[in-house]
């Protein structure tokens, strides 16, 4: 039998594909027509709509010929992306490559300059931007009255939702959630997604608590001397700015622009610093209240380390605390309990602080990881130090953390919290209490942890390391005000 003569007598063959965003039924519907051999030419992806006059077998009726044939994973993913672009020729376009794979152009991918293959490339380009965009700029606001329950509006430009919904989950999986958008809407109900109609803006809630502080980080992590509209529109497009509480900011914030940049190189000309490298750069993680982090850390899963510990030690202490504290990462008592700073550190660290009439309760309290690393030896659990890669991996928490408490100043303790809170390159042996302000304008110090002076090896060297970490400290008593400034 040759190519294409299996397709029964009619003229064309009706494929429907309802909804129109239903990939699973293209794939189906596509599987069928190849093992009938129905030609793309013949085959009406439109439903009937064009050649309903001519009537036309349904896809569904016709026997198959032949096995389905194998296909390249590739195209399956490009044609997972393209499947989800509004073009009307989206599906008519990936069953023509299907048949030419299929027949004798099995490399047909490779051939870049193939119209069907740059246009299937291109649409397939345009659906992950798009869904980038969503992962993005989607903003949940607190459904008021309601505990924990958020509701978010979207405008997507291609039919994006069920592809990415399942980020989301995964993200927020401690929240109940929906977004909403013009064709359909996500629903998360801290156990399973489920899928609803469109809706309109007002299914959303217009503004909560939670956008002054989207507002305030948004102003903090804006920097006018790096301002290139041009960029920002082209990384952000306007279309989304109305998604965020932050962009009612930015005509104004552009406009300051020119007077922000003088006033920073004035700055930096009164009070030459040492440099300060800027952090490594993170995963941005996406939650709008300390609370909300807190829970979705929970299932982190940004490197290995979640695997054999117990839980992930968030940080804790008021959320608007003048002072914030970041350590390595938990100790064993710190896993199970799933508290920081609880471990035998943690009380050498809070003699330190009633020392110098510092009330802990006053401190956010946090890590440089949130995993605990060890090494089991038998019945114990040996501290391990965290590598960079763990600490870069954690780096966005704890960048939330601080846009969300938004402290005056932070102490590092010990050369890990240093690399997260400075960035590399920072020596904890040259930097060790002398304070720095960091691109965000909080002032920062570093100096050693406190496990490392419970290390040291007799009772003299440990009083000895232990007067060092308390005067370290001082800074902080007397820029806090608890002790007086000998400056
Ligand atoms: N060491 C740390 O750095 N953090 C803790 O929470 C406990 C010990």
């Amino acid at each position: 039998m040759t190519r294409g003569s299996g397709a029964g007598h009619a003229s064309h063959v009706i494929a429907r594909i309802e909804p129109p965003w239903d990939t699973a039924t293209w794939r189906a519907a596509a599987r069928a027509a190849l093992r009938a051999q129905v030609p793309p030419e013949r085959i009406d992806w439109s439903g009937g709509a064009q050649g309903s006059l001519l009537g036309g077998t349904d896809l569904a009726l016709l026997p198959a010929i032949r096995d389905t044939p194998r296909v390249p994973s590739e195209f399956l993913a490009v044609a997972d992306a393209a499947l989800c672009h509004r073009a009307p020729d989206r599906h008519g376009l990936l069953y023509r490559m299907l048949w030419r794979m299929a027949g004798d152009e099995p490399s047909l991918l490779q051939r870049a300059a193939d119209p069907d293959v740059h246009r299937a490339r291109t649409l397939a380009q345009a659906v992950r931007r798009d869904s980038h965009k969503m992962k993005a700029f989607v903003r949940f606001r607190a459904v008021p009255g309601a505990d924990e329950e958020y509701v978010a509006w979207f405008e997507p430009e291609h039919w994006i939702v069920d592809r990415v919904a399942p980020f989301f989950a995964r993200r927020f999986a401690g929240m109940r959630w929906a977004i909403v958008t013009p064709y359909r809407s996500a629903l998360w109900d801290g156990q399973a997604l489920a899928f609803a109609g469109g809706g309109t803006r007002a299914d959303a809630p217009a503004e909560d608590a939670h956008e002054d502080l989207w507002r305030t980080y948004y102003a903090n992590i804006f920097n006018p001397a790096r301002l290139n509209t041009t960029m920002m529109r082209s990384e952000m497009p306007q279309k989304y700015w109305k998604h965020l509480p932050e962009a009612a900011l930015l005509p104004g914030l552009v406009r300051e622009a020119g007077v922000r940049v003088r006033e920073m190189a004035e700055r930096e000309h009164q009070a030459p610093r040492r440099r300060i490298p800027a952090a490594p750069a993170a995963e941005p993680v996406q939650a709008d209240t300390l609370a909300a982090l807190r829970v979705a850390a929970r299932d982190c899963r940004r490197c290995p380390l979640w695997q054999p510990a117990t839980q992930a030690v968030f940080g804790e202490g008021p959320d608007d605390a003048r002072t914030l504290i970041v350590g390595e990462q938990p100790g064993d008592e710190e896993d199970l309990s799933g508290r920081p700073f609880v471990g035998p550190a943690g009380r050498l660290f809070a003699r330190a602080l009633e020392e110098l009439g510092i009330d802990r309760s006053t401190l956010y309290l946090t890590n440089a990881v949130k995993h605990f690393r060890f090494e089991p030896r038998g019945k114990r659990r040996l501290h391990r130090r965290p590598d960079v890669a763990h600490i870069n991996a954690c780096n966005g928490w704890l960048r939330a953390e601080i846009a969300q408490v938004r402290p005056e100043r932070i102490v590092c303790l010990g050369a890990s919290a240093a690399r997260a809170v400075f960035g590399p390159g920072v020596r904890l042996s040259e930097e060790r209490g002398i304070w720095r302000t960091r691109e965000d304008g909080v002032r920062a110090f570093a100096t050693v942890h406190p496990s490392w002076v419970l290390r040291q090896g007799d009772a003299d060297a440990q009083a000895v390391a232990y007067r060092g970490f308390v005067d370290d400290l001082r800074r902080l008593a007397e820029d806090a005000g608890t002790v007086p400034s000998h400056r």
